[in-house]
């Protein structure tokens, strides 16, 4: 093996501030303002010791021993399909992270003549399943309707299908995409399929958190909704949220489904248990969001074209390196908040990215902004 090739790489990405490194176990008394775990339930002792004080022991496997559609144990997975049927109105088929199902789904929708269009901020789990699907691939301007809209006039009719994916909140920015817009769009090429990643969304957003097409009222509108269990839900895995032709398509077709081990059926367990909760959390989402709309008001004169709606509030910084620098001052003073640098997100808006939780208080925000304003002059 020539190391030499990996050394060069690794010192060229230290140079440009670049360099990831996996950090420590954080210390107990910092605010962690770096997790996705939004509700606050990751952390929540009292909903582990409820949860354990009702799951029997004999209920409880750790793996499923087997791809889904292999496994002798299917009780797990079921239960929390229906759940969510029950609240989407759709079908619903588990992935084992959003990461899977981004690139399980989208190269096995993508059969035949199909061209994918994609906002230019998209997760790149996103880019990997348009990667891995290697049809034809267009990018619309971030959160721009009218640019996809041109897109849309000029292609629709050269092909059976047009992919439109879009995230419902940016991970980086914060912003929210306009689903009414691309719904208007979709009635007016009706060849287009509208694929929503709610990552960021689900249990955050809507009366019963189930995301942003939940509180405008628009799920059933949308052809697949993408949910993953890892941020608000504080476990692991994810969903689609589809018809049921879809389903049983992704069921044959799509290859992180098929031939990956299923999640183990404990986590499902737990994740239903949250869901269930999350359903009944309004308030909290409630007080989140003005804890968000605070600090991005707050911060809106540093971060000029980003908007953020939600509760990731970036605070753009405009260089890697002192991105990093403003990162670690703020752990001096109290703080968890990572550097979100170059290539993640395009150059001159290196920033900060506060992922605010329910357990961040409207006082504790204060305190931050008189911090961050202090930093920033
Ligand atoms: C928009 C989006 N989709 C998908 C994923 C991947 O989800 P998971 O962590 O479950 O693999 C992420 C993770 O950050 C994300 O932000």
């Amino acid at each position: 093996m020539n190391e030499k090739i990996f050394g060069t790489y690794l010192q060229k990405i230290e140079q440009e501030g670049n360099l990831r490194h996996i950090p420590d176990e954080s210390e107990a008394n910092l605010i962690d303002l770096s997790s996705n775990d939004y509700m606050g339930i990751a952390s929540n002792r009292c909903l582990f010791d409820e949860f354990y004080s009702q799951c029997p022991k004999s209920r409880i496997f750790m793996s499923s021993s087997a791809s889904r559609l292999l496994s002798q144990r299917q009780k797990d997975y079921t239960a929390l399909e229906q759940l969510l049927h029950d609240l989407y109105r759709k079908e619903i088929l588990l992935f084992n992270s959003g990461y899977h199902a981004n690139t399980g789904i989208i190269p096995a929708i993508a059969t035949g003549k199909t061209l994918i269009v994609a906002d230019k901020l998209v997760h790149a789990s996103i880019i990997d399943g348009i990667t891995l699907s290697r049809r034809d691939f267009l990018r619309f301007r971030h959160n721009d309707i009218s640019h996809l809209d041109t897109i849309l006039t000029k292609k629709s009719l050269e092909y059976d299908q047009i992919l439109v994916i879009v995230e419902s909140i940016y991970s980086m920015n914060g912003d929210i995409c306009d689903l009414k817009g691309l719904i208007a769009l979709k009635e007016k090429y009706p060849n287009t399929v509208l694929y929503v990643d709610e990552a960021h969304g689900f249990g955050v957003r809507g009366k019963y958190g189930l995301g942003i097409a939940e509180e405008l009222g628009l799920m059933q509108q949308i052809d697949i909704i993408i949910g993953t269990f890892g941020k608000a839900a504080a476990s692991m895995g994810a969903f689609a949220a589809t018809s049921p032709v879809l389903k049983k398509f992704l069921i044959n077709k799509s290859r992180s489904f098929i031939f990956s081990t299923a999640l183990p059926p404990f986590s499902c367990l737990w994740t239903k248990f949250v869901i269930e909760k999350l359903t009944d959390m309004n308030s909290q989402r409630k007080q989140l969001l003005a804890t968000s709309e605070y600090l991005n008001e707050e911060f809106k004169a540093y971060n000029k074209n980003i908007h953020s709606q939600s509760q990731i509030v970036p605070l753009i910084i405009g260089d890697n390196h002192k991105a990093i620098n403003m990162s670690e001052e703020l752990k001096r003073q109290g703080y968890i908040a990572l550097p979100i640098r170059k290539p993640t997100v395009p150059e001159g808006t290196e920033r900060i990215r506060f992922s605010l939780n329910v357990n961040f208080s409207m006082e504790q925000a204060k305190q931050l902004s008189r911090v961050i304003k202090a930093l920033m002059v």
